[in-house]
């Protein structure tokens, strides 16, 4: 236990730490009138988004929405020309960079996979446990119990746990895509963005993706883009539609899938 008392300590020491956010009496997430404009053109316009601490939200939208702009605007990889991003009630994610966002428990699922073939799976989630700066100390330690019990936890959350000892590039792509999941798991995210999960998924493979995002619910705020309508019905709490850099509309799939403003939209896509 000496070992887990270390950890919690070096924890400690960082100025931003995941479980510091203050969500208390709001949203855990909020952009309030956001403009994104690249040479003229408005890539996010009045953007105003507020997500719940535990929530799974969808994303969806036609293309050239503003989608990934908006990810890309919470990550603190493009910068608004003007509006307000903050995270929990103290936290102004405009002033951070790219790493201090990530480090305050932001993280990004992109469409490619990132997992070393090389490794196994239960190697992959180590390797992603240490890039967690606030165990950086533990690399110099060997592994505790605490530590690989965090790791066997993902893998049954990610449903994995049987090729743990496998190579990572013996896995199918939907096989990949969850590891990489996992691998953000190991990181202990307040949020998680995730960017057209089920991309080249078999069916299957959709399914069980449809239940893992189900299951990370209320533990971690997550945001789901996905163009695949069935998919999201399958997921779908609120729903948030994207038009033109702005919300057109939010509600249950139902509610945004009758509203003729969204018919519109997609009719003329
Ligand atoms: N770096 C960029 N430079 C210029 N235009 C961009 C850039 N990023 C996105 N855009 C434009 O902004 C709009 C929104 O793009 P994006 O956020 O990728 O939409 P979505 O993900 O919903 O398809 C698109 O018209 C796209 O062409
Ligand atoms: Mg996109």
């Amino acid at each position: 236990m000496i070992a887990n008392t270390t950890i919690q300590e070096s924890g400690a020491s960082q100025p931003l730490l995941a479980g510091e956010i203050d969500s208390r009496h709001g949203p855990i997430l909020y952009l309030e009138d956001v403009n994104v404009s690249f040479d003229g053109f408005k890539a996010l316009n009045h953007l105003s988004l507020y997500i719940d601490s535990g929530e799974l939200r969808c994303m969806i939208g036609p293309n050239g929405a503003g989608k990934t702009t908006l990810m890309d605007v919470i990550t603190g990889k493009t910068k608004p020309d003007s509006g307000s991003v903050y995270f929990g009630q103290t936290i102004n994610l405009l002033e951070l960079d790219e790493p201090a966002i990530a480090a305050t428990g932001i993280c990004r699922k992109f469409q490619k996979p990132s997992v070393f073939d090389a490794l196994t799976v239960f190697e992959n989630l180590e390797l992603a446990m240490h890039a967690d700066k606030r165990t950086w100390p533990t690399l110099f330690y060997r592994r505790n119990a605490e530590q690989n019990e965090r790791i066997h936890n993902v893998l049954d959350t990610i449903k994995l746990t049987s090729l743990s000892k496998h190579p990572a590039g013996i896995l199918s792509h939907g096989q990949k895509q969850w590891l990489e999941i996992g691998m953000l798991l190991m990181q202990e995210p307040k949020v998680m963005l995730v960017d057209e999960p089920i991309a080249g998924m078999t069916h299957q493979e959709v399914e069980r993706t449809a239940e893992l995002l189900l299951s990370l619910q209320g533990k971690h705020s997550i945001i789901v883009v996905e163009h695949d309508m069935e998919f999201v019905r399958s997921i779908a709490q609120k729903v948030t539609v994207l038009h033109e850099g702005s919300v057109l509309t939010e509600g249950t799939m139902d509610e945004v899938q009758n509203d003729p403003r969204v018919i519109q939209v997609y009719l003329g896509e």
